[in-house]
């Protein structure tokens, strides 16, 4: 052979074996797509800094080092409940270890996912991450805590109870606010995600445990919502309301907040399914249809730049003229969401399957082309309509959770249509439940003076700590405190 022929079948290998190749209707293919994702997902949760934190994925450090910015702590509830679906569609259990330690890490000190540690940024939405990936637990048949520590259907029970303590009748006729704590930025908006994870898991917990109290809760928040127009009439989802107005103030249309309704809709359905309501399970099918088929235009095919059927989050990737996109840290990982939550809809509800898997086949195929990036030739970029890796940041320093989370979650679930339905406590899952967990008291104001400043996030902590002194917010009233 000669010597250029030599190199170019060289480089062909090479770049046959570095780029994702997954062959979407091979198990063992995409098996193989998801085990890459996952494992550089894994490079970037930080076990070797001396710094790590189960639970935390740590510090993404800016080019001068100024602005250093961390990722959020819900960030890594969101990764364990991917890692969760990630073992029980592939069965690799690599992970398995590393998530228990760090649920079990994170339960906080009343076992509610409120650990003091982030009482200063604390949003319903990021405790309700770490909530649905309990629940997820419960559903797949994870391997269950050791028997002294908090149990996966009660520590969902828990964050759910939590937030049921937390409906605020008093503001816009209902809904959970963002922030738990009256102090924080953000309490005074009513935004869609809080009550989109709380109508996921009262959808979900009524469904494994059958008890009719978390379904009542789901109708009355997916009602609320409806009255709010946060899901409007054509189930377009919107960000969210502020207090005093209540009227949608961010019309931003997120596909997170897509896929937890449209998965939460898929459990009621089911739910009633189970009990042969009929006449709840058409308006139920009505609800999940609707929500799924919203989803199309503006996550799937909006922009004719972009191949038909690939997973955008349109908000903020820009694909149409190349300009940057705009997504910061937590937006880099909403496919993953939105991908998750289609799989769990597939496994409920017949009806989605077609117009699902359409849409998650061809969104794979685009997102194994993004994933030959450097260093290795399998880091994946943001945007999967462009056909190749878009220089997203990667490194454990500079990003790259989103992108990795999403491409995971997209593969895997794939698998959805051989894979066990979620469980039920009546098909086979076995997770112990508390349904009076999180119901005593909650943090207190001498949990909240113990708190570390340094350690409590920046999204609103850091704000009011430079506001405010330490003083100033021992005197203030906290939400949790009245219960
Ligand atoms: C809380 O923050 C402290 C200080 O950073 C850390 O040592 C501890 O492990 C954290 N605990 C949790 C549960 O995150
Ligand atoms: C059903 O759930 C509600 C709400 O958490 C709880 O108060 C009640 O005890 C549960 N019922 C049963 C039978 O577990």
């Amino acid at each position: 052979m000669k010597l250029s022929h030599f190199s170019a079948a060289l480089s062909l290998l090479a770049s046959t074996a570095l780029a994702i190749d997954i062959n979407v209707d091979d198990p063992a293919s995409i098996k193989n797509a998801a085990g890459i994702a996952a494992k550089k997902l894994r490079a970037l949760y930080p076990t070797d800094e001396p710094w790590f934190i189960p639970g935390e994925f740590g510090l993404i450090q800016t080019e001068d080092g100024k602005n250093n910015k961390g990722y959020y702590w819900w960030e890594a509830g969101a990764a364990m409940g991917g890692w969760i679906d990630y073992w029980a569609y592939t069965g690799d259990d690599t992970y398995n270890d590393r998530v228990m330690e760090a649920m079990l890490f994170q339960v906080g000190e009343k076992q509610d996912y409120q650990p003091r540690n982030q009482s200063l940024a604390l949003g319903n939405d990021d405790q309700g991450f770490w909530g649905i990936a309990a629940i997820t637990a419960a559903e797949r048949g994870f391997p269950d805590p050791p028997e002294d520590k908090p149990q996966w259907l009660a520590l969902g029970q828990a964050v759910f109870n939590r937030q049921a303590g937390r409906w605020d009748a008093a503001a816009c006729n209902g809904g959970l606010r963002w922030q738990v704590f009256q102090s924080n930025k953000g309490y005074d908006y009513k935004n869609t995600i809080s009550n989109g994870l709380f109508f996921n898991m009262g959808a979900r917990l009524g469904r494994y445990t059958d008890n009719a109290t978390y379904i009542e809760w789901a109708e009355k928040t997916w009602k609320w919502s409806r009255e709010m127009n946060l899901v409007d009439k054509d189930y377009a989802i919107y960000d969210g309301s502020h207090i005093p107005e209540c009227t949608v103030s961010s019309s931003i249309r997120w596909s997170y907040n897509a896929g937890v309704y449209l998965a939460g809709a898929a459990a009621v359905y089911d739910y009633y399914k189970a009990q042969k309501n009929e006449a709840k399970m058409a308006e139920w099918e009505e609800h999940t249809m609707g929500l799924l088929k919203a989803t199309d235009t503006i996550f799937f095919n909006q922009n004719s730049e972009y191949p038909a059927n690939v997973m955008q989050e349109s908000a903020c990737e820009n694909p149409p003229n190349n300009q940057e996109p705009t997504c910061n840290t937590d937006q880099r990982s909403f496919k993953a969401y939105l991908s998750r939550f289609m799989g769990q809809t597939y496994q409920l509800c017949d009806f989605t399957r077609d117009f699902i898997m359409e849409r998650l086949k061809t969104s794979a195929e685009w997102a194994a082309k993004s994933c030959n990036g450097p260093p290795d030739g399998n880091t994946c970029g943001l945007r999967w309509g462009f056909g190749k890796y878009d220089g997203s940041p990667y490194g454990i320093a500079k990003g790259g959770v989103g992108e990795h989370m999403a491409a995971m979650e997209v593969f895997h679930n794939l698998l959805a249509p051989g894979a066990k339905a979620p469980l039920t406590d009546k098909t086979g899952g076995t997770s112990k439940g508390d349904a009076a967990a999180g119901s005593g008291g909650g943090l207190s104001e001498e949990d909240l003076r113990q708190t570390d400043p340094s350690s409590g996030g920046d999204r609103a902590g850091a704000g009011i700590l430079t506001t405010l002194t330490l003083g100033g917010l021992l005197g203030l009233t906290f939400w949790l405190i009245k219960e």
